[in-house]
Parts: structure tokens; C-alpha cells; sequence
């Protein structure tokens, strides 16, 4: 089964994790279903940015982002090359790195 190695994250995953997870499932299903509270602000409809996470090793084995993420993508607070949603990368069978990223928009707009 692949897995997901997150890295620590300041409030969701102090310590990181490593996580079992299911072909086809999503990052974001897995890290919801193993208590770290990635958010998810639209329901993953591929509507917001907040389910925003890096995706450190293994980003080729993911499919490829449809147009309509790349747009949501664009708007997301620290967009890096290796960015993908959440709710839209879907695991294969390859073991993954996924860095969740400091802020989303929302908290980046609170802190300013
Ligand atoms: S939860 Fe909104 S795009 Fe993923």
C-alpha cells in the first residue's frame, strides 16, 4: 500500500505523520481520515484553495491537474510548481512527501 509521509506542521502535525493510504483515494481523504484537519472550505469541489499541499516526492505519479484546479491553484497563498489540491491529487501506488503549506489564503488574509 503507498504511503504518505507528511512533515510537520505547526498547528495540523507537530511531529508529521506517516499515513496508510488506498489507491485512488485522495490526500486530502487521508489526512482528514488520520485526524490532521487540512481544510477543506468548499467541500472539495475544487472551488477554494484551502485544501492547498505540497507535494515534495512523488508528484509525477499523481494525475495531472485539470484546468479548472490550475485556476484555483493560481490563487493559493504560496503557490509552488510541486502545489496540487488536496481534494483533487489522487494517490497511485507510489509513496508520496506532502507538505502542507504554512497558511492557506484565509489565514494569510487574517494575519495581515
Ligand atoms: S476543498 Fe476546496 S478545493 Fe479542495
Amino acid at each position: 500500500m503507498p504511503k504518505i509521509i507528511v512533515l510537520p506542521h505547526q498547528d495540523l502535525c507537530p511531529e508529521g505523520a506517516e499515513l496508510e493510504a488506498k489507491e485512488g483515494e485522495t490526500v486530502l481523504d487521508v489526512a482528514l481520515k488520520n485526524g490532521i484537519g487540512i481544510e477543506h472550505a468548499c467541500e472539495k469541489s475544487c472551488a477554494c484553495t484551502t485544501c492547498h499541499i505540497i507535494v515534495r516526492e512523488g508528484f509525477d505519479s499523481l494525475d495531472e491537474s485539470d484546468e479548472l484546479e490550475d485556476d484555483m491553484l493560481d490563487k493559493a497563498w504560496g503557490l509552488e510548481p510541486e502545489s496540487r489540491l488536496g481534494c483533487q491529487a489522487k494517490i497511485t501506488d507510489e509513496d508520496l512527501v506532502v507538505e502542507i503549506p504554512r497558511y492557506t489564503l484565509n489565514h494569510a488574509a487574517e494575519n495581515h
